[in-house]
């Protein structure tokens, strides 16, 4: 399919994370599909190349590869000069995330160490460093992959959770600092996709009944309808947003009571 058309409209570029498979692969289709030129960041440069190569032949995009391990300082500081000098990066995508599953005491806290510096201090650092240019230029997307998990932390272990949560309260922070100079920010929540992670973390995706697991290509498909909806938060399978925004409300109306002088009476008796 070309899409000599779209590149008239002239989006920019979008950079994404964990662009090798998965949902961040399936970002890259349909930004390019969309007339994006696009930087695709991940640690196998050969999974890269294959997913550009294709989208060369199906799009008329600019694509490079921009192989990094987030995890690996050196790495990540590429990545966010990349964002801070290039003007014309328009989008970020922060995708690249693993998963540990298993319970905290019996696993491998390198490892754990290794998931915080992933999906919580890359993603903090790169948000951070396309922000200046973001607010400079008067506009552009970020867009955080955090999950469901990030609201019910019962689910799965906490550790996990927490750094969706994180994701999620650091997305919903952004709006407020950047949505004023005119930049989207959304948060994705996905419940579980088909996609590598599970295999990675050592889980198994088939042993959840079929009704609860999304197709990839259902899920991209649902965040970005959601981003042109002009959502701050997609929850791609949650049928009754309301259910959303009545959370968003119970929490709002604590607000005033979060912060007073006095403990409350049950705390005095
Ligand atoms: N799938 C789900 O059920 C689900 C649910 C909720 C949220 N999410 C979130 O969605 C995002 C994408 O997940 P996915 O399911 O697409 O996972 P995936 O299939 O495992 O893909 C992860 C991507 O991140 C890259 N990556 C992993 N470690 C990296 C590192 N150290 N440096 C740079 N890139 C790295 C991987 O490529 P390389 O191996 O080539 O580096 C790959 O491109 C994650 O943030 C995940 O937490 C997924």
């Amino acid at each position: 399919m070309s899409n000599a058309a779209n590149n008239d409209k002239n989006l920019g570029t979008a950079l994404i994370t964990g662009a090798s498979t998965g949902i961040g692969a399936t970002y890259a289709d349909r930004l390019a599909r969309r007339g994006y030129d696009l930087v695709l960041v991940a640690r196998d440069a050969q999974r890269l190349e294959q997913v550009a190569e294709r989208l060369r032949k199906e799009t008329s995009v600019k694509i490079e590869i921009l192989p990094a391990d987030l995890v690996n300082k050196a790495d990540l500081l590429k990545v966010e000069q990349r964002l801070r000098t290039d003007t014309s990066i328009t989008m970020l995508v922060n995708n690249a995330g693993m998963s540990i599953a298993g319970e905290l005491a019996d696993g491998d806290i390198d490892k754990y160490d290794a998931m915080i510096q992933l999906n919580i201090t890359a993603v903090m650092r790169l948000a951070a460093a396309v922000a200046p240019g973001f607010i400079q230029r008067k506009g552009g997307t970020l867009i955080n992959l955090a999950s469901v998990l990030a609201l019910a932390p019962e689910m799965f272990n906490g550790a996990y959770s927490g750094t969706k949560a994180f994701v999620l309260n650091l997305t919903q922070s952004l709006q407020n600092e950047l949505g004023k100079h005119g930049v989207r920010v959304q948060a994705v929540l996905p419940g579980a996709t088909r996609t590598e992670i599970w295999e990675r973390s050592g889980s198994d995706i088939d042993a959840f009944p079929d009704a609860m697991v999304m197709s990839v290509d259902d899920l991209v498909n649902a965040a970005l309808t959601g981003l042109d909806l002009g959502e701050q938060v997609t929850i791609p399978p949650l049928p009754d947003v309301g259910q959303w925004e009545a959370l968003t409300a119970a929490r709002q109306a604590m607000g005033p009571n979060l912060s007073l002088k006095n403990p409350a009476d049950r705390y005095t008796k």
